[in-house]
């Protein structure tokens, strides 16, 4: 299976700053045999559609529950697919830790992705403490168990594990520690299916074919190093040996 390569571009690149990106990124995209996705802030997914013209899926970073309503400064599931998304971020660290969202809003979310045509790529991660305590398994199986059953005969969706404490910190899992968070992730999804399960936490060109080639590692979700065009296409150029 290809490995996945996706930018999350959080809070990063409105629309002049996507098109500069592709402009530089294009010509360095050699080998098309990873799946590229990105994930730029909602007001440059249309310009990231129209610049990329390069092999890529697009989505956005999080959705509202409701198809629609008086909920201002959300977006919902349908608009972003209408925009052009095919997937979207769920229940990612900082929507988790930053902003509150609680693992039953997870699922309302993978719902409501699900009822819109929209591949979910949720989210999973412990902090640093409950990882200290030795609540890894714990916590994996909980977050999990909270979504997998909104996601009973759906053909495609995505997990990324991304450990709380590796996240913009320069601190990465090892291919290791990787392999064994993804197959607890793995385990519980159960009869789900074997979807790709990705990791997210300081990818860099430096570590990202050691994470990519490790069991049950089937891509990165990658956030500081994918803003960057030349290290971005280093990271896929990982992906695609590693594949
Ligand atoms: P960094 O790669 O900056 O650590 O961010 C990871 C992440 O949160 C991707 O979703």
């Amino acid at each position: 299976m290809a490995k996945v390569v996706a930018g999350n571009w959080k809070m990063h690149h409105g629309p002049v700053a996507t098109e500069r990106f592709f402009s530089r990124f294009r010509p360095e995209v050699r080998d098309d045999s990873v799946r590229l996705v990105f994930f730029p802030p909602d007001l440059s997914l249309s310009t990231a559609i129209d610049s990329a013209r390069t092999r890529a899926d697009f989505g956005v970073q999080n959705i509202h529950w409701q198809a629609a309503g008086a909920l201002t400064g959300e977006i919902s599931a349908e608009m972003a697919k209408e925009a052009g998304a095919a997937l979207v971020l769920i229940g990612h660290s900082e929507r988790r830790h930053v902003f509150g969202e609680t693992d039953a809003e997870v699922d309302r979310k993978v719902g409501a992705a699900v009822r819109a045509g929209l591949v979910p790529v949720v989210c999973v991660g412990e902090q640093l403490e409950e990882r200290r305590a030795g609540r890894l398994d714990e916590v994996l199986r909980r977050q999990v168990g909270a979504f997998a059953g909104s996601l009973a005969g759906v053909a495609e969706f995505m997990v990324a594990y991304e450990p709380v404490w590796a996240i913009g910190t320069g601190e990465t899992a090892t291919p290791g520690d990787a392999s064994e968070a993804h197959g607890i992730v793995r385990d519980a999804l159960g009869a789900l299916g074997r979807a790709p399960v990705l990791y997210g936490g300081s990818v860099k060109p430096g570590n990202a074919a050691a994470l990519m080639s490790a069991r049950d590692v089937d891509g990165v979700l990658v956030g500081g190093a994918s803003l960057d065009p030349d290290v971005f296409a280093r990271i896929a150029e990982a992906g695609a040996g590693a594949g």
